[in-house]
């Protein structure tokens, strides 16, 4: 027989644990109320004030497409500060070396994440002709000129127009005055960035003059797809489709020749790891590829991987080349938002261009700009995971 004190026990037992179940499933449910907004997704762009530079606003603008990946452009330089994409475990990070805020940038760091223009990569000496006439260009870089000069495109604020018809979209645009830097002609440059829902960045660039000029247009972001700013990218593997490449001297002029990549460390037909062969060029990898193209249209030009976050990138452009820098130069001086030392190789570019002094070498694909012609050019990044 039961006594009914047991039995009083038993139910307080039991109003007891009912308490605490009720109260634990309220717990979990606002919990999980609170992951799913955390994780509620507005596809789309918005826009921030960045502060101001030369005078003028400056924005940030985040473009989001419909599973999460974000990335944030800025109108000053034109300049893509982050790249945010999910890793193997679906984990999002920041793919790019860049700052959270303008200071980071009107500090001049080389060149991270911009805009290149209005010729991207060295001309010799500072000096090209265009049939009889001398042109003379602003040098930044010992005797030559670098990336557009001084004050090049990635140092200009652009005029900026954001919409989302099918897909969120930034346009950027800026007019380079004739005899910027020394380049003639007034050259209207617009930039066009869209992502859109199978995580593919485009980037379109387009340009016309008033005057014969050089124009070659590229962006400057470093990769690390890892995230990790302190891991380098030696270990990430590459392949370019490119079975030539333009020797350099040692100021980085192209020599004018092009070399086949079989059997030097140039040769990443096949994906190979960045750090296999590296020692054996001098100062690392910093050369333009000449991209197996048939013609201009839109073509695989590289893919890099990292395995241990599995993430790949594959890049497609319609340009004829594409330069590999393994972030050299970089040497711990500039630090990341969050303090971190950014070392040498710690992130890479691979910039789809025009190849590099092509104003003075006629065996290389003209980059002579001529009035009432247009300028057109686009690269698409795809993201993916690798499992
Ligand atoms: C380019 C050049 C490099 C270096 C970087 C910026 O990619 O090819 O030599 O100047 O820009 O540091």
């Amino acid at each position: 027989m039961i006594h009914s004190k047991n039995i009083i026990a038993v139910k307080q037992l039991h109003f007891h644990s009912i308490i605490f179940f009720a109260v634990l499933i309220f717990f979990s449910s606002c919990k999980e109320a609170k992951k799913n907004n955390e994780m509620q997704i507005h596809r789309g762009i918005t826009k921030i004030n960045w502060g101001t530079a030369d005078d003028k606003p400056v924005y940030l603008y985040t473009l989001t497409n419909k599973d999460g990946m974000q990335v944030k452009i800025s109108n000053y330089g034109g300049t893509i500060t982050s790249i945010i994409v999910a890793d193997k475990n679906d984990s999002m990070g920041n793919i790019v070396l860049g700052f959270d805020s303008l200071s980071g940038y009107l500090a001049k760091p080389p060149y991270f994440g911009a805009t290149i223009g209005r010729y991207g990569n060295r001309i010799a000496d500072g000096k090209f002709k265009i049939g009889d006439s001398l042109y003379r260009l602003a040098t930044n870089n010992g005797k030559n000129h670098l990336h557009g000069g001084i004050k090049g495109f990635d140092k200009v604020v652009w005029d900026a127009a954001a919409t989302v018809d099918s897909v969120p979209e930034l346009s950027l645009h800026y007019l380079s005055k004739d005899g910027e830097e020394g380049y003639p002609g007034n050259l209207q440059v617009t930039v066009k960035f869209w992502l859109n829902d199978d995580n593919e960045l485009s980037i379109e660039y387009a340009a016309q003059t008033d005057k014969p000029t050089p124009v070659n247009l590229t962006n400057h972001s470093y990769f690390n797809l890892k995230g990790d700013v302190t891991s380098t990218i030696l270990e990430h593997t590459l392949m370019i489709d490119g079975d030539y490449y333009t020797p350099v001297d040692s100021s980085l002029i192209p020599t004018g020749e092009i070399k086949s990549v079989k059997k030097t460390p140039f040769d990443f037909t096949q994906a190979k790891k960045i750090g296999e062969r590296i020692n054996e060029v001098k100062g690392g990898y910093d050369h333009n590829f000449v991209l197996n193209k048939k013609n201009d249209s839109l073509q695989l030009a590289a893919v890099l991987t990292d395995s241990s976050s599995g993430r790949q990138l594959t890049i497609y452009t319609t340009e004829p080349g594409i330069q590999f820098y393994s972030g050299n130069f970089l040497d711990g001086s500039i630090k990341s938002s969050d303090g971190k030392p950014i070392d040498q190789h710690s992130g890479l570019c691979l910039e789809t261009q025009h190849f590099p002094d092509s104003p003075n070498e006629p065996g290389f694909p003209s980059t002579l700009l001529k009035p009432g012609t247009k300028y057109h050019s686009i690269t698409k990044w795809k993201f993916s995971v690798v499992k």
